[in-house]
This record gives structure tokens, C-alpha cells and sequence, in this order.
């Protein structure tokens, strides 16, 4: 398996000796519990860089309750031995106290992309999402860093972040990777029972069904209407949102006049999944 890394030091001697021969390093932050859509973006890595990182952080900023902080899988040792295959070069796994030592008062805020969606509904999560991220970035060092699409709001963030910032690092995108049914893969879909895990599909079905309307022609707001009373009779039980926004700056849309994507939120079994697709 690949060295476990967990002291900054230790980390930017690695980084320092890669660079000095001219290796290209990426980095694929993660908060673990790893599954085939996180190593998705390590696959991406590899064939982009000489070098790969996996970050595993279960970062205390981003959560919004107590609760879900301490209900989130940790699971390191599965996690290394699933990242032995791909031969990542380290797995840098931090601790609380070397990411926000005793007196850390420094927050990144990205404006207006995180006014919406999951920002509205998650208050201060995009803020420690950027605050971490920056510093895994300046951390890390890494000259390239590889993000999913499934939290396509997070990945517009980030890249946000590090152009207001100036962190020279080539950011990419990966598609969702889905289980058989269509459920986005992740680390929630475990807390579902069985009869909420046999439901969870529907939530993409309807999101595309809802684009092939809209792109047919359909009027947006009876489809969403329409999707969204799906989604509830199929067993969630709230849609947190159900929007068509535009893919560059998320501004809702009322009508097809841009390069846009669907994004849901919605609760079933008590836990909240969230999907996107380009339409
Ligand atoms: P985490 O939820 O562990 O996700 C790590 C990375 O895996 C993110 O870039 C996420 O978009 C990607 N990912 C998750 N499920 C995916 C799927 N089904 N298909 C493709 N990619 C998927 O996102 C975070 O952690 C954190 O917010 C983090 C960026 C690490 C900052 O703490």
C-alpha cells in the first residue's frame, strides 16, 4: 500500500523531492470512506501526473450538525487497501490539530456561487469546504487536483477559489459515476434501508426525464412540478430543491437559453441525497 503521509513536514519533503525532478503532482482530496466514484478521480490522476496524492480529511467545518460530523464513516485501513491498485505515491491523512491549530482564525468564503442550492441549505458548509481545500492546495503544493461532478456546485467553488487566490493549479471535473440503477454513488447511500435504497433511483430517473422534456421543448415549470410530485410519491420525503441552473455562475433559469444543469436535493430514510446532470 501506498505510504500513509501525516505531518505536514513529512508531506512537503515528499512534494520537494517529486518537484525537484520535474514530476508533475496531483492531488484527489477526499474525506475517505472511499468508493468506485472516488476512485474514479485517482484513476484520472494517474494518467494525468506522475505523481498522486489522496487526501483523507473528515473536515469538522464543512458539517452542519454534530451529529452528522460523528455519523460520518471512518474508515482508513479499507481505504488504503482500496488505493494499493492504483499505486498512489501517498495517502496524506491529517490530523485536527495540523489543519486548525490551537488560535486558526482564517476563513475562505467564496461569494455568490454559495448563495444557492446547497448553500442555502447548508450555511457555512461551502466556507469550510474552501478553507480546506485551499489549504490542502497550498499544502499539497499539487500542480493539478481532481474533483467530482457529482458535487457540481463544489467544483465551480473551488475553482473560483483558487483563481481569486492565485493557487496555480489546473483543476478537473469527472463524471458521476453511478451504481447499475442510476444512484450517484456515496457514502450516505449506506445509511439508506432497504426499501430507501430501492426508491433512491428514482431521484435521476426523474432528472432525466425532466431534461429530455425541457430539452424537448416542454414548459419548465409544470415539468419540475410533475418531477417533483414523482420523486415524493416514489417515497422521499422532502425535495430540498429541483432547479435548472446555468452551468457556469448557477443562475436559475426559467426557460432553456443557456448551457445549463438540473440540480437536486432531496431526503429519504432521513438522509439527504444530491444529484446533477447537464441538460
Ligand atoms: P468526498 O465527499 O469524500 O468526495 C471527494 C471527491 O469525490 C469529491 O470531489 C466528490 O465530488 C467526488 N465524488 C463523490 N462521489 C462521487 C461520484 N459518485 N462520482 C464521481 N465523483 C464523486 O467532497 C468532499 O469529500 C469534500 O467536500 C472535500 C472536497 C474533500 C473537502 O473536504
Amino acid at each position: 500500500t501506498a505510504p500513509i503521509i501525516r505531518s505536514l513536514p513529512a508531506l512537503r519533503a515528499a512534494v520537494s523531492e517529486w518537484k525537484s525532478k520535474g514530476e508533475c503532482v496531483a492531488v484527489v482530496p477526499t474525506m475517505g470512506a472511499l468508493h468506485a466514484g472516488h476512485l474514479s478521480l485517482v484513476e484520472a490522476a494517474k494518467a494525468g501526473a506522475d505523481r498522486v496524492i489522496v487526501t483523507i480529511f473528515v473536515n469538522p467545518k464543512q458539517f452542519n450538525s454534530a451529529e452528522d460530523l460523528a455519523n460520518y464513516p471512518r474508515t482508513e485501513e479499507d481505504d488504503a487497501v482500496k488505493l494499493a491498485p492504483f499505486g498512489v505515491d501517498a495517502i496524506y491523512v491529517p490530523d485536527g490539530a495540523t489543519m486548525y491549530p490551537e488560535g486558526f482564525a482564517t476563513t475562505v468564503s467564496v461569494e455568490g456561487l454559495t448563495d444557492v442550492l446547497c448553500g442555502a441549505h447548508r450555511p457555512g458548509h461551502f466556507d469550510g469546504v474552501a478553507t480546506v481545500v485551499s489549504k490542502l492546495f497550498l499544502q499539497t503544493g499539487a500542480d493539478k487536483a481532481f474533483f467530482g461532478e457529482k458535487d457540481f456546485q463544489q467544483l465551480q467553488v473551488v475553482k473560483r477559489m483558487a483563481t481569486d487566490l492565485d493557487i496555480p493549479i489546473d483543476i478537473t471535473g469527472c463524471p458521476t459515476i453511478r451504481d447499475d440503477d442510476g444512484l450517484a454513488l456515496s457514502s450516505r447511500n449506506a445509511r439508506l434501508t432497504k426499501d430507501g435504497r430501492a426508491a433512491a433511483p428514482v431521484l435521476y430517473a426523474q432528472m432525466q426525464k425532466l431534461a429530455d422534456e425541457v430539452n424537448a421543448g416542454r414548459a419548465l415549470k409544470p415539468a419540475l412540478e410533475e418531477a417533483t410530485a414523482n420523486i415524493l410519491a416514489a417515497g422521499f420525503t422532502e425535495v430540498e430543491y429541483l432547479d435548472l441552473r446555468a452551468k457556469l455562475n448557477l443562475r436559475l433559469m426559467e426557460r432553456l437559453d443557456e448551457p445549463a444543469r438540473l440540480f437536486a436535493a432531496a431526503w429519504i430514510d432521513g438522509v439527504r441525497l444530491i444529484d446533477n446532470i447537464a441538460v
